[in-house]
């Protein structure tokens, strides 16, 4: 009996996402060039009915036509690659989906080329790591609704459920998808780097140890702000060192490592003109911590005038829980406006509800929150950003206390605090009717005649400076 599907790498990601497919129902195929893979794969999938090669061609010959193939490789190099070898055995109208990381201009040539030579092609973001591939991905497609329509019921199967929906959905044309997952990620990043300086803050500032800290951080992991990366925050400090006697996180080298992602997402709201400072920040926090051994020399170098914890009190906790509800909600609201920017520039045309859809499960961004940041985009779906919400302001005007005490408890105190500071300093920004982009726009036309507009009349002006 052929397959109705098949999977190309089975990786870590595919090995799972092949086998939630077959759990599914759905009769399955999997490639990959390396034996022992593909016999891990077949042994742990034993029972279910799944084939397994190592030769392309039979591979493919396994599958009904017209045929669906998922890519499942490092992104970049090496889909190219895989797709120049699988293409010749595939016939006109199969269709494939790039399940990977996808830069998403590295999709917009694909899907074009393909279309091209009349393949079908979706570019599918896929969020959830090796657990949520296995029982139920995110996932974020980009493509036409035709080919979206030949997978959606397999994709709807194997997604994960929030209150029984699918998290998965067309989300626009072409690299939507893969535009969407990288801003995701980007918000992982800069959730991430905020939850790191909150554990800096229990450690460095208030001294606390591992187990206690996971206290905390379960205490705040309820209600509106239940996350999936609080859980395994408090997960991670709860684990003790099966090397030494003392605590894992204590044994993890201080450096970061990134496959680049949250860099995009950066880079790319640079070239729209759209705000993301905690997105940056947080891929500059990655970048300092690198800097192991500069820092090691900094520390004695450039000793800190002040002592961390002299002025901080238990009570800093509750100001922390608020300073990171307000600093989580802001990173949601510069990625989601990042989407809008996007959305303008790419012709996606994002349905942004649709967005915090299939973000509330399977996702490393999960969180009961996206269900309100849902309801927000439900109740205006063309929200220039989410911060304009009467009920997400309200959430921020309660909080915004406790983000400014714990800002400058840091501050104090001599800790880094890149993304909570931002995040700050965002808000402030974003209220302030009046900024003093005023005095730049003069300098600019003092120096370079760039001209300005004024606050009283209409059109461009420049001054003739009496400055030599
Ligand atoms: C996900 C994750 C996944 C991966 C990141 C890690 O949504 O499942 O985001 O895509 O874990 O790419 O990224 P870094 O290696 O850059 O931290």
């Amino acid at each position: 009996m052929k397959s109705e599907f098949g999977m190309i790498g089975l990786g870590t990601m595919g090995r799972a996402l092949l086998q939630n497919i077959a759990d599914k129902g759905f009769c399955v195929s999997g490639w990959n060039r390396n034996q022992e893979r593909l016999d891990l794969m077949l042994q742990e999938a034993a029972g279910k009915d799944i084939q397994g090669f190592t030769d392309l061609a039979a591979f493919v010959e396994s599958i009904r036509s017209p045929r669906v193939v998922m890519l499942l490789v490092p992104a970049g190099e090496a889909t190219d690659e895989m797709i120049q070898r699988v293409l010749p055995l595939l016939a006109p109208g199969d269709f494939i989906i790039d399940g990977s990381n996808a830069y998403f201009k590295d999709t917009d040539r694909r899907s074009k080329a393909l279309a091209e030579q009349g393949f079908g092609f979706l570019g599918l973001g896929v969020s959830g790591g090796e657990t949520g591939a296995r029982y139920g991905p995110s996932m974020m497609a980009g493509g036409t609704p035709e080919n979206y329509e030949r997978v959606r019921s397999m994709l709807e199967a194997a997604a994960a459920k929030y209150n029984g929906e699918p998290c998965v959905a067309l989300l626009g044309p072409s690299s939507a998808g893969h535009y969407v997952k990288m801003v995701h990620n980007g918000i992982e990043y800069g959730i991430m780097q905020i939850l790191a300086e909150c554990y800096d803050l229990m450690r460095r500032g208030l001294g606390m140890a591992p187990p206690e800290m996971a206290a905390v951080v379960d205490g705040w992991d309820s209600g509106t702000f239940k996350s999936y990366l609080l859980e395994i925050t408090a997960h991670v400090l709860k684990q003790r060192d099966d090397l030494t006697e003392g605590w894992l996180v204590d044994q993890v080298l201080d450096k970061a490592k990134a496959k680049g992602t949250g860099k995009w997402t950066s880079q790319n709201a640079m070239d729209l003109g759209v705000p993301v400072p905690i997105i940056d920040e947080a891929v500059c926090a990655r970048e300092m911590s690198a800097l192991k051994e500069e820092r090691v020399l900094a520390a004695d170098l450039l000793v800190s005038p002040c002592a961390p914890g002299s002025s901080l009190s238990p009570s800093a906790l509750t100001d922390l829980q608020a300073a990171m509800e307000a600093a989580t909600i802001i990173a949601y609201a510069q990625g989601l406006a990042q989407l809008r920017f996007a959305s303008a520039e790419f012709g996606y045309s994002l349905n942004m509800e649709a967005v915090a859809r299939v973000w509330r499960a399977g996702c490393i961004i999960r969180s009961e929150l996206l269900e309100v940041i849902r309801e927000a985009f439900g109740r205006s779906p063309s929200l220039a950003n989410l911060l304009l919400d009467e009920s997400i302001a309200e959430m921020i005007r309660a909080r915004d206390e406790g983000l400014r005490n714990t800002v400058v408890a840091f501050v104090t105190n001599g800790i880094p605090c890149a993304a909570l500071s931002s995040a700050l300093a965002y808000l402030d920004a974003y209220r302030s009717a009046h900024l003093p982009a005023n005095l730049t726009q003069a300098q600019r036309d003092l120096f370079g005649a760039h001209t300005y507009e004024r606050t009283d009349r209409d059109g461009e002006f420049h001054t003739e400076w009496d400055f030599k």
